[in-house]
């Protein structure tokens, strides 16, 4: 299987990291295809937790080498605060780290505009990592690539057009945040750094992948902050479901064998935006604590709810899933009584079987629930079908018919090794 994808299949934080991680060990090749740091995905081996928010989830794998693609924003100094604190941890990384000279920067100006765009009408509950302003300078074609930073008068040069098409549409930014000369001494120190890690991945991906070398690209984000495909407005601004994989990569749609969706075995969400199946009151508070749900890129505390039938089919079609993977089942455990939505009530209209396009439906829908029997039992231990219990199995088997797509692993826990393959 030499090219997979692996993608939410939800709000993000689906548990893409340890599934990841879990598969890079078929793999030569992780690659990052879109996002930036607004993504935090755990990976927890031997005890020991990892965060990443742009290193590809394989570096855990010393002979995985990673990949940073043309799709993907780039923050440098968290790139090599991250960097840095894996070689604390002596994972070495050296020779093995490559980022596309075609991904763009996100500059000091990013994320001030972020942050007064966020303190008004219009907030999405960004996580103000600068992320929808530098994709929207990428696709204004005003955006500075890695390769063009290589260059310190070539970047000066692209900060002085930047600085003076600003001038001319966005007129309060701070000073320093759009001088020349101070950004590029903000960001100097890294130019050195990062010039060996520089190249046309996208050719390197491609032959790699002619000759026959696994690649694993990993998905950021989720179906549901998907800019055409989420729930728009209150999506990321990037293109977080597989067809992104082809072009965050360079690698060619044709190329790609297998795409994975992951969803939690609930739903959770963080940030503004309609959440049908959302628990509200102390049932979300209860299902927060049990799957510590908080984000690990922003703490904050994540919106829980029962598993949405219709978005996992909405999952399935836009990305064309050939298989699941279930996260944190052991969560459950406890629940007398477990809830999927498999249709929404919308008032004005017929009932709804299809996740909707449309925002206002989605703010009216009451979801309409299939009821199913709970169990009690801790499972994190449990390592194959058999150790489930029948009725944590039949509620998988649901959710395999209503995705209409095999389940190939359950999770029961954060560990590499909490997992269940099918
Ligand atoms: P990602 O963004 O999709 O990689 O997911 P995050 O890392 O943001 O959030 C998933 C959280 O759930 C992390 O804290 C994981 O360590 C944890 N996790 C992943 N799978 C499981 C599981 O099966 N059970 C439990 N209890 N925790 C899990
Ligand atoms: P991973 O990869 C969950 C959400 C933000 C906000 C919206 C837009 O860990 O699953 P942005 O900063 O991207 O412009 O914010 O998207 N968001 C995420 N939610 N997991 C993520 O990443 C997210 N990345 C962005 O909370 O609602
Ligand atoms: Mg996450």
């Amino acid at each position: 299987m030499p090219v997979r994808l692996i993608v939410g299949a939800q709000w993000g934080d689906e548990g893409k990291g340890k599934i990841v991680d879990l598969l890079s060990d078929d793999a030569d090749y992780v690659v990052r295809y879109q996002g930036g740091a607004n993504a935090g995905h755990t990976v927890v081996v031997n005890g020991e937790t990892t965060i990443l928010h742009l290193i590809p989830s394989g570096i855990l794998h010393p002979n995985v080498r990673c990949v940073i693609g043309n799709g993907v924003v780039i923050n440098l100094e968290v790139f090599f605060k991250e960097l840095d604190k894996l070689a604390e941890k002596n994972i070495a990384w050296q020779g093995r780290m490559r980022v596309s000279e075609r991904a763009h920067l996100i500059l000091p100006a990013h994320r001030a505009m972020e942050e007064a765009e966020e303190k008004g009408p219009g907030a999405v509950g960004t996580t103000l990592r600068g992320i929808g302003p530098a994709y929207r300078d990428k696709m204004a074609r005003i955006g500075i690539t890695i390769g063009e930073f290589l260059h310190r008068n070539r970047f000066l040069e692209a900060l002085e057009r930047q600085r003076t098409w600003r001038e001319r549409t966005v007129p309060v930014l701070p000073k320093k945040a759009v001088d020349p000369e101070a950004v590029e001494a903000e960001l100097a120190p890294f130019r050195e750094r990062i010039a060996p890690m520089v190249g046309d991945t996208g050719l390197e991906l491609y032959r790699a992948a002619r000759e026959g070398k696994r690649i694993l690209l990993e998905g950021a984000q989720g179906t549901m902050l998907d800019v055409d495909h989420g729930t728009y407005p209150y999506v990321t601004s990037s293109s977080a479901t597989a067809g992104g994989g082809a072009t965050g990569s360079g690698i060619p749609p044709r190329f790609i064998n297998e795409v994975m969706g992951v969803t939690k075995a609930y739903t959770t969400r963080v940030g503004l935006g309609p959440f049908p199946t959302e628990m509200l009151g102390s049932e979300g508070a209860a299902l927060r604590d049990q799957g510590a749900e908080y984000g690990v890129t922003t703490g904050r505390p994540r919106r829980c709810g029962w598993l949405d039938g219709l978005a996992l089919r909405h999952a399935v079609r836009v990305n064309g899933l050939d298989k699941l993977a279930v996260t944190k089942l052991d969560v459950l455990s406890g629940w007398p009584t477990l809830k999927i939505a498999t249709a929404y009530k919308v008032s004005g209209c017929d009932l709804v079987v299809e996740f909707p396009g449309r925002i206002d439906f989605l703010e009216r829908a009451e979801p309409l629930y299939e009821e199913f029997p709970g169990w009690s039992e801790d499972i994190s231990n449990a390592r194959s079908w058999s150790d489930l219990p029948e009725t944590a199995r039949n509620y998988l088997k649901r959710i395999q018919e209503i995705a209409d797509v095999p389940i190939a692993l359950v999770s029961v826990g954060s560990a590499r090794d909490q997992t269940i393959a099918l």
